[in-house]
Order: structure tokens, then sequence, then C-alpha cells
């Protein structure tokens, strides 16, 4: 529920507006105030009557309406709200946000806020797709705004593909999401994630192909459902979610330190690809070849960060997750695996290269806990993430 929340939504020019007017509804069933803003634009789509009808409050339209700035002026409307969420946010909102621009209703109080930022992309899949929306999605996200879909399908231009706005309950969880009342409320949780460096020389070291998007994925997942996330990486080729505490390290043995700088936790999920050896003899200078012959390198064995946590006699958490990494026998060396670290769950997948996993934007899993093995079939490494949420959530007695 939204109870006592106050969201102020701004409804951006796009055909999507009509769906604007029921999440109004959707958010009063829950309990919140809505306050609409409509741009010039939107009021090509929806009627201000209707948007104030819907939310039993006055719409806010233009800058220099007087009375409204003697009621209420813009600086006070864009804090008083709890969340701004923009929907649908057209190209043109996303690049008047990404530029900072300030020159109507809209992109004023969205420049003048101090709140979180939601945002519900609807536009033209070319436009979606299009270098400029790229960029300035990619700005608007490390500012920390919230993005909610856009959702792949048939488009009111006729067009197929991502574009079509969220639908108003998936922007719903978005507002509660945003505003930390999923059903995680109140947890904390730890995610290693992506892989680890361990140097050579200066110049040189030892990695593997993980990308950290699964990491990333399922941090953001537990995020929105409500989660305090505690989210340490290693040099990932893919960004770290916002609104999560990052933890930036390089080799296994500065991700264990971390990780046990962010305990205690409720759960913690190790989704890292940890390089199990170190070379003991790294060099303190750039190893140069007419040294002669081959360096000799000796290794030594990493920590493991998982089984350490698994196996704490105090302050354990409730709740320990590991990832498998196998390319043979999945199953069965996940199981092993699950026994030997002493943690509740494995999450196994199978990273042969030619299943395109490790690097890609797919997963295959099998859940491995006390109950057996669950096979889930092969999807997004997002919905992978999502599930896996929400059966942590229910695990904890909370979803
Ligand atoms: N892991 C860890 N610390 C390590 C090695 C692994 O925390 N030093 C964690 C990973 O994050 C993952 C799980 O252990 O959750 C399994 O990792 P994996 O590399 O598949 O297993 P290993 O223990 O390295 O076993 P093997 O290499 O023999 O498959």
């Amino acid at each position: 529920m939204l109870t006592g929340k106050r969201i102020l939504l701004i409804i951006g020019g796009g055909i999507a507006a009509y769906k604007s007017l029921d999440l109004i509804r959707r958010l009063r069933d829950e309990g919140a105030g809505v306050t609409p803003v409509l741009t010039r634009a939107a009021e090509e789509f929806v009627t201000p009557l209707s948007a104030s009808a819907l939310a039993a409050e006055k719409v806010y339209r233009d800058l220099f309406d007087l009375t409204d700035e003697a009621e209420m002026g813009h600086i006070e409307l864009s804090r008083a709200a709890d969340l701004v969420v923009v929907a649908p946010a057209t190209a043109d909102l996303m690049a008047k946000m990404a530029g900072g621009h300030a020159n109507d209703l809209a992109s004023t109080l969205l420049m003048a806020t101090d709140k979180r930022v939601l945002i519900a992309p609807a536009m033209n899949v070319r436009m979606w797709e299009h270098a400029a929306t790229r960029r300035n999605l990619a700005t608007l996200q490390g500012d920390g705004v919230r993005v909610v879909g856009p959702n792949e399908g048939d488009m009111a231009c006729g067009e197929f593909g991502p574009g079509r706005m969220a639908e108003v309950p998936e922007i719903v969880a978005g507002v509660r999401a945003a505003l930390g009342e999923g059903p995680l409320k109140g947890k904390h949780v730890l995610v290693t994630s992506g892989p680890t460096h361990e140097p050579i020389d200066p110049v040189r070291y030892i990695a593997n192909r993980s990308s950290g998007a699964q990491g990333a994925a399922l941090a953001a997942a537990l995020r929105d459902l409500g989660a305090r996330v505690s989210f340490i990486t290693g040099p990932a080729s893919v960004a770290s979610p916002a609104g999560v505490a990052v933890a930036q390290v390089e080799t296994a043995r500065e991700m264990e330190a971390a990780v046990q700088a962010a305990l205690p936790a409720d759960v913690a999920v190790f989704a890292a690809a940890v390089a199990d050896w170190r070379v003991e003899n790294a060099a303190g200078e750039k190893m140069k070849k007419d040294a002669g012959g081959a360096p000799d390198l000796s290794f030594a064995e990493n920590p493991d960060i998982l089984a350490g946590v698994a196996q704490m006699t105090a302050g354990r958490p409730e709740l320990v997750v590991g990832f498998a990494a196998e390319t043979t026998d999945v199953i069965t060396h996940a199981e092993a695996k699950r026994a030997r670290k002493g943690c509740d769950w494995i999450v196994a997948n199978d990273v042969s290269p030619e299943t395109g996993i490790m690097g890609g934007a797919e997963n295959a899993v099998h859940l491995v806990t006390a109950d057996g093995v669950e096979d889930w079939p092969r999807m997004g490494k997002d919905e992978v993430a999502r599930r896996l949420a929400a059966r942590i959530a229910e695990a904890l007695g909370a979803g």
C-alpha cells in the first residue's frame, strides 16, 4: 500500500497519456495522493479536467500561472511530493531532463525537485533506439533516475518493438519500489558481482569472462522489492544499478574484505565469478620479456568468500545463496557445491561457450535447494533476477 504517500505525476504528450489517467486511479486505490501536472503536448491527448477529476486535485499546467505561484510556488510543488513520476516520459521530456532544461512547468519541477524521480518512457521504437535517447537514458540512470519499461509490443504508430509504455500495474510496482515499500523493506541484502582481477604485474592480470550482468540485475530486482542492497562488484562491464550502496573492488581478497565490512545482512547472494587463484609472486614492476624465458608464476589459493559466510557460526545471514558456473554435469556439481560450501541455495548455470550465457543477455538456471532442483526455462537475466528476488522475499516470509 501507498497510504499517505504523495505523488507528483507529470504527464507527457504521447498517446500513452490515456494510461496515466488509469494510473491516477490505481495510485489512489493504494492510498496515495496524486497531483497531476500536464505538459502542453499532454493536453492534446488528455484533458486537464479528466486528470483533475480522477485525482480530485488541482491540475498544474503553466509555469507562469501567477495564481498557482501565489498558492504554491513551483519549488514547493516539486518538493511537496514523496516521489515524482513522469508517465509517459517522451523522448523530448527525457532529453530535457538529461540536458537540465527548465523552460516549462514540467522540466522546471524536475530540475527543482529534491525527491526521487521515476520515469515510464513511451515512444516510437526508432526514437527509443536512437543514439540520442540511449545517451539520455544512460545520463538519467547515472543521475539516479528510476526507469520502468518500456515494453515490447505493437505500438499505436503501427510498428513493433520496445517503446510501449509499461502497463499501469508495473508502474505502480515501480512507485512502490522507488518509495522502498516492497516486501523486502527493512531487509539488508548483500550481493557480490562481476569478475575479479588478480594482478600479475602492474599492467597485467588474470580475469574471467563475467560481465556482471546477472549480479547487477539481481541487485536492482532486490532493491525494487524494497531491500537495502550492498553491492560489491569486481571490474564489471555493465554499470552498477542506481539506488544501491556500491563497493568497487578488484581482487578476491578485496572482495572478501568488502563483504566482511558490509555484514551483518539478512541475505547474502554471491553472484561474482571470483578467481580461485592469485599470483603469489606478482611483480612490482612491469615484467620484461628480455629477462629471458616465460615468467615463473606461482599461485596461491584465494579465500572462498561464499563458504566463509555460509559457515559463519555467529551472525550468519538467514539465507545464503551461491552461484555455480559449470561446463559439465551442471546439477551434480551444483549439488556437491551446495553441500561443500554450506550455502542454502545454489543457482546453477551452464556456461559452456555454445550457450552464450557468460557475457550474454540470457540465462538458463537451475535452482538447487534442500527441497530439490527446479529447472527454470531460458529467459533474460533481468527476468531471472526478478524471479530469484521474489523467491528470496518468499523464503524470508515477506513475499
Ligand atoms: N565463490 C566465492 N569465492 C571464491 C570462489 C567462489 O565466493 N573464491 C563463490 C561464487 O561467487 C559462487 C560460488 O562460490 O557463488 C561458486 O563459484 P564457482 O567458481 O562456480 O565454484 P568454485 O568454488 O570456484 O568451484 P570450481 O572452480 O571447482 O567449480
